[in-house]
């Protein structure tokens, strides 16, 4: 069942949801060449639980043993933060998940460590771009298929694939509830209500859509041909004429509302 949002479900969500995106705003100067993903996390986690009085809902979830997933170039989702050190050229992705007062806000970007390729250039802004396409045609009345089909294309156009393992969800007093937000072309079909909300975040990658979850940890999730992976992520609230980006951050090009 897809929950409606009530007018004080949706306001605490918007607030986890800012809270979110604030703690990917704090940590955008500190993602530099020669830092460990895990000095990234504990400053995630100390602004989390200290400046925001919040909680990180990844620790601990399903016994995951960190706040944040830090996610570097093959890697396409959930990777432990560690010892390991960001290089110069890494392409990064941090996904933050608050809770707030009993509700929920999820986001994620890519980082760029120094200067990368083209293709990594291309492959992050593929990513963002579907993201933002997709947000654009969210609306009462309009179909959760339309989603995946306007990913697909994006994705299509610039060559590359769409991970098909991990989807976008519903999210509110639950970290993961229903709808299943697929992002490649799909029949899954629900018509969108005004107080759904859902996040969207399409991993990319740059060869084979298929994946490969470690065994060593049972959480990293790798491209199987090892080549790069890219991802955003939004939470999104159908309004009465179209969405609120509710994760929006200060630093993005995009409004956050869209009206139809
Ligand atoms: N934040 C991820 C998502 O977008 C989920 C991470 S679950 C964790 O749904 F346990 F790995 F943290
Ligand atoms: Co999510
Ligand atoms: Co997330």
């Amino acid at each position: 069942m897809v929950i409606i949002k009530t007018q004080d479900e949706i306001e605490k969500i918007r607030i986890a949801s800012t809270l979110a995106a604030q703690v990917l705003e704090m940590i955008e100067p500190h993602v530099q060449a020669g830092i460990t993903t895990e000095e990234l996390d504990d400053m995630c986690l100390d602004y989390i639980e200290n400046e925001q009085k919040a909680l990180s809902a990844c620790l601990g979830y399903h016994g995951y043993p960190k706040c944040t997933c830090i996610s570097i170039n093959e890697v396409v989702c959930h990777g432990i933060p560690s010892k390991h050190k960001l290089r110069n050229g890494d392409i990064v992705n941090i996904d933050v998940t608050v809770l707030k007062d009993g509700f929920h806000g999820d986001t994620s970007r890519m980082f760029i460590v120094g200067e990368t390729s083209l293709r990594n250039k291309k492959l992050c802004q593929c990513a963002q771009q579907s993201l933002y396409e997709a947000i654009k045609v969210v609306r009462p009345g309009e179909n959760l298929t339309t989603i995946g089909e306007v990913i697909q294309k994006i994705a299509d156009k610039a060559g590359f694939s769409i991970v098909r393992d991990y989807c976008g969800h519903g999210i509110g007093r639950d970290f993961h509830e229903e709808p299943t937000v697929l992002h490649f072309k799909n029949k899954h079909s629900l018509i969108l209500q005004k107080g759904m909300i859902f996040t969207i975040e399409p991993m990319i990658n740059a060869g084979t859509h298929h994946c490969k979850v470690s065994k060593k940890d049972g959480w990293t999730v790798k491209t199987a041909d090892k080549q790069p992976s890219a991802q955003y992520e939004h939470t999104i609230l159908v309004t009465d004429d179209g969405a609120e980006v509710l994760t929006l951050r200060s630093d993005e090009n995009f409004d956050r509302f869209i009206h139809h």
